[in-house]
């Protein structure tokens, strides 16, 4: 079984450099993509400090639908172009929050929650697949090192969605 090395004392680059080949190894070889979504979540979580959520809303029908992911239970339905979810999907692009408190429209799943990273993920052809969420107790968590780390991830994984 894969299990998950201590990243907590690298220096970011190095935490994203592992974390990113921890990913990969740990999908390839595997073409289910609930499976493989729900082992980057695990991880993510498990491997960032200071993260209380991390998971994937698809694109269902119109809306983000809940994937795979990792915290508490979340809001499972979030509308185009709503939330920080919703507007990271329309504008297929990331969006880095410092303080969800300043978002207009954030949907607060998990109040522990003070900043979150949301990466749009796209299909080679750039059609809108989902999005990758991960959000932090502490504010202003994210940087552009995180956004670097976490787009790079979310091109692992749309590969195989
Ligand atoms: N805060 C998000 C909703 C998803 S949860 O953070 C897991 C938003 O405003 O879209």
């Amino acid at each position: 079984m894969f299990v998950t090395s201590d990243l907590r004392n690298l220096s970011k680059p190095d935490l994203y450099r592992e974390l990113t080949a921890q990913v990969s190894a740990v999908i390839e070889g595997e073409t289910d993509p609930v499976a493989n979504m729900a082992n980057c979540a695990a991880l993510i979580f498990n491997s960032l400090p200071d993260v209380n959520w991390a998971g994937f809303y698809l694109l269902k029908g119109g809306e983000l639908v809940l994937g795979p992911f990792q915290g508490q239970p979340a809001c499972v339905r979030i509308a185009f172009g709503r939330g920080v979810v919703g507007t990271a999907a329309e504008k297929r692009s990331t969006i880095r929050v410092p303080d969800v408190n300043q978002f207009p429209g954030h949907i607060a799943c998990d109040t522990a929650s003070r900043s979150e990273i949301v990466v749009a993920l796209l299909g080679g052809d750039s059609h809108l697949l989902g999005v990758l969420d991960v959000d932090s107790p502490e504010l202003d968590r994210f940087d552009a090192e995180d956004e670097t780390g976490l787009r790079e991830i979310g091109k692992i994984i749309s590969a195989k969605l």
